[in-house]
């Protein structure tokens, strides 16, 4: 218990230090741009030459400034140019300049050859112009963006519009700050819904201007966004925004230190000074949790192997976490899912729901949430942290990034366009378009992920919940595995591994695991051999039973096998495309992976180059193992050959003896 704490501590401090350090490597989401009227015309070169300085001034005046500032270079000529960048009243410092600097590089693209445009990101809005334009209200050109939910009462636009009024005095006749930010109870019951707001105006104006165009702004929302939970108006000079999740959040608290502009010497001294502490901190924490870990494994040798083991040698490891894993702020995932709405959500994983989202650059990610009540999802989330974020591999689905904030835990992959394998393989519609070719190659892929986390990974990995809804295929069908949850780690030279929590997936454990609890790469074998003959046949191992046959997948695969008959298991499906070596080839190694005995089984080397070799000779495979998960048997064979593979490592030459 102590243990987990401390790792967890330790989860959390490195998950601030990403934070801390990459803060700067997201990028802000891209909202709108307008590029003023202006044509598409040939601008001088001392033009573009003022425009590039003052974009540059801008992005580095950023984070120093107090959020916002703007600049004018050339003077009032022919050739001036005015510019102004202005981050949302909460965003300062590294956040803000980070915003403006992406702005300030993506704004001659969305605008070429412009002599004004304005571009706007959910944390900073910039302009330029060749026209002075600070201090000048501009309520033109407006837009809305909206969220999807509708209100379900009509009294709520009326309280909404209310409590955006109190904002806007707020922001223009109490604190003169020109945004004001609030949280609302929508009814006076304690268990009332809350609903959030912001306004924000452009801090060149003064308190009337800006209460002048918000009011512009509010004035708009009966019309275009009265009947929506969210929605958000803008104009140059301003914006209002309304949702029911906290989109807005002090985060300049959590990053850097905004050094004072009167004080350039002491800066760098100051992060020195930071950097000093963090390093001490750092050394003395992987000091503690040494002592701890020694400790602990000394108490805790007698017991099972448990998934957090592989956790602290991680953490203990010179290149932990830290280093590999990017940390995504929680506001920008709920941004993109819509404050993780139902329609975002693209189904259950293993520890909660998977939600679709954007990265701030547009990519598509999957985003996995811990849900707060599952108490064995907090263990594989943390397992799926380790292993993913340490392996990288085409046949792999990629992690990139997490994040760990205010409760909430979430993971954040590569989209996977084209779902997982089980979906198409087990559905009659979908299934049409599996042919030989492509599941051949699917086959292919998921050995070479599997022999990449045995073999050739930095951790050497055991999978153990290896079947086809775990494997997701990109947009080229690429196959991808993925749900690292029941992942363990092993050492070069021990071969097996005993758990008494038995955890996996019905149908494609090995008798060995199944029974006994004993668990090698073996086991993986064993699911990878199911998996194909799934491939094949287009069916589950576990429909299989009640179905026609009257038997499991294994043995009615080793009766056709027997008799000769090897293609009959064909999905009939692929009649057209197939091509029989392949096919028997596929069979046959299917066959030599489900055998009942570990020791029997090809490891994944011998797995891909027998898919690979068209002229090999294959040894003969011995009876599969029975029905796994149905019988309980109590047989000898089953434990010896365990004991027996603990000892010696099989070599190519017990299993392909010709
Ligand atoms: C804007 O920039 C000028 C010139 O560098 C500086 O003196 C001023 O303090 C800045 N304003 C704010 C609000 O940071
Ligand atoms: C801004 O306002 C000033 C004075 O009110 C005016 O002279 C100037 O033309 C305006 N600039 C723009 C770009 O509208
Ligand atoms: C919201 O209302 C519109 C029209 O009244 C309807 O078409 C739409 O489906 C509703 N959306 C939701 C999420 O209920
Ligand atoms: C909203 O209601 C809760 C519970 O009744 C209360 O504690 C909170 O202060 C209220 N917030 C506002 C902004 O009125």
């Amino acid at each position: 218990m102590a243990k987990k704490l401390i790792l967890i501590s330790i989860l959390k401090f490195l998950t601030f230090m990403t934070l801390f350090t990459k803060s700067n490597t997201q990028s802000p989401n891209y909202v709108g741009d307008d590029c003023h009227n202006s044509k598409e015309q040939s601008l001088t070169k001392t033009y573009k030459s003022n425009l590039n300085k003052v974009l540059s001034w801008l992005s580095s005046d950023a984070l120093t400034s107090k959020g916002y500032n703007h600049t004018n270079i050339g003077g009032n000529t022919v050739d001036g140019v005015y510019g102004l960048y202005d981050c949302r009243g909460d965003v300062t410092g590294s956040f803000c300049q980070f915003c403006v600097s992406t702005a300030a590089s993506d704004i001659l693209q969305h605008c070429p050859n412009r002599a004004s445009a304005v571009i706007w990101y959910n944390f900073c809005i910039l302009r330029y112009s060749n026209h002075d334009f600070f201090g000048n209200l501009t309520i033109t050109p407006s837009w809305q963006i909206l969220g999807s939910k509708n209100i379900t009462k009509p009294q709520e636009l009326e309280k909404a519009e209310d409590n955006m009024q109190s904002l806007i005095r707020e922001a223009t006749l109490v604190t003169h700050n020109l945004y004001a930010m609030g949280e609302f109870n929508l009814s006076n019951s304690p268990s009332s819904q809350k609903r959030y707001g912001l306004v924000q105006c452009s801090r060149d104006l003064s308190d009337n201007q800006c209460s002048q165009c918000l009011e512009d702004m509010l004035d708009k929302v009966p019309k275009c966004c009265g009947t929506k939970i969210g929605w958000q108006v803008l104009a140059p000079s301003c914006l209002i925004k309304y949702d029911d999740y906290m989109f807005f959040q002090l985060i300049s608290q959590t990053s850097a230190p905004l050094p004072n502009p009167a004080d350039q010497g002491g800066s760098s001294k100051s992060i020195t000074l930071i950097i000093i502490t963090i390093v001490i901190v750092l050394v003395a924490l992987a000091l503690i949790s040494c002592c701890i870990y020694f400790i602990w494994r000394r108490y805790q040798s007698n017991k099972d192997g448990l998934p957090l083991e592989s956790l602290d040698d991680l953490i203990q490891g010179e290149d932990s976490l830290h280093g590999d894993l990017p940390t995504i702020p929680l506001i920008w995932i709920r941004q993109s899912t819509n404050n993780f709405s139902e329609l975002c959500q693209l189904g259950e994983g293993g520890f909660g729901p998977v939600y679709k989202g954007n990265l701030v650059d547009g990519t598509e990610v999957a985003i996995k949430r811990l849900s707060k009540t599952s108490c064995q999802g907090l263990e594989e989330f943390k397992n799926e942290v380790i292993f993913i974020a340490k392996l990288q591999h085409r046949n792999l689905v990629r992690l990139l990034g997490c994040c760990i904030e205010e409760n909430e835990k979430l993971l954040v992959y590569e989209y996977m366009s084209n779902s997982s394998l089980s979906f198409h393989l087990f559905n009659e519609e979908k299934r049409n378009h599996l042919d030989w070719k492509l599941r051949f190659s699917i086959v292919n892929g998921i050995a070479k992920g599997l022999l990449y986390l045995h073999e050739d990974s930095r951790l050497r990995v055991i999978h153990r919940d290896l079947k086809a809804s775990n494997v997701l295929l990109d947009q080229e069908m690429n196959p991808k595995i993925s749900d690292f949850g029941l992942a363990r780690a092993f050492e070069k030279g021990q071969s097996e591994e005993n758990t008494a929590r038995i955890m996996g997936t019905y149908g494609y454990m090995s008798p060995e695991y199944a029974m006994e609890g004993l668990y090698s790469v073996k086991s993986d074998v064993f699911s990878f051999g199911v998996l194909l003959l799934e491939i094949i046949c287009g069916k589950r191992n576990s429909g299989f039973y009640l179905a026609d046959h009257g038997q499991t997948l294994l043995i009615y695969s080793w009766r056709l096998w027997c008799e000769g008959k090897c293609l009959e298991l064909l999905d009939p499906i692929l009649e057209k495309t197939y091509i029989a070596n392949e096919v028997m080839k596929c069979i046959h190694i299917g066959l030599l992976c489900v055998q009942e005995d570990a020791i029997d089984r090809p490891n994944m080397s011998n797995v891909v180059v027998m898919l690979a070799s068209d002229t090999m000779t294959l040894p003969n495979p011995n009876h599969p193992a029975f029905s796994v998960g149905r019988r309980v048997r109590e047989d000898e064979s089953t434990s010896k050959a365990s004991k027996d593979i603990s000892g010696n490592e099989i070599t190519m030459s017990n299993i392909l003896p010709r």
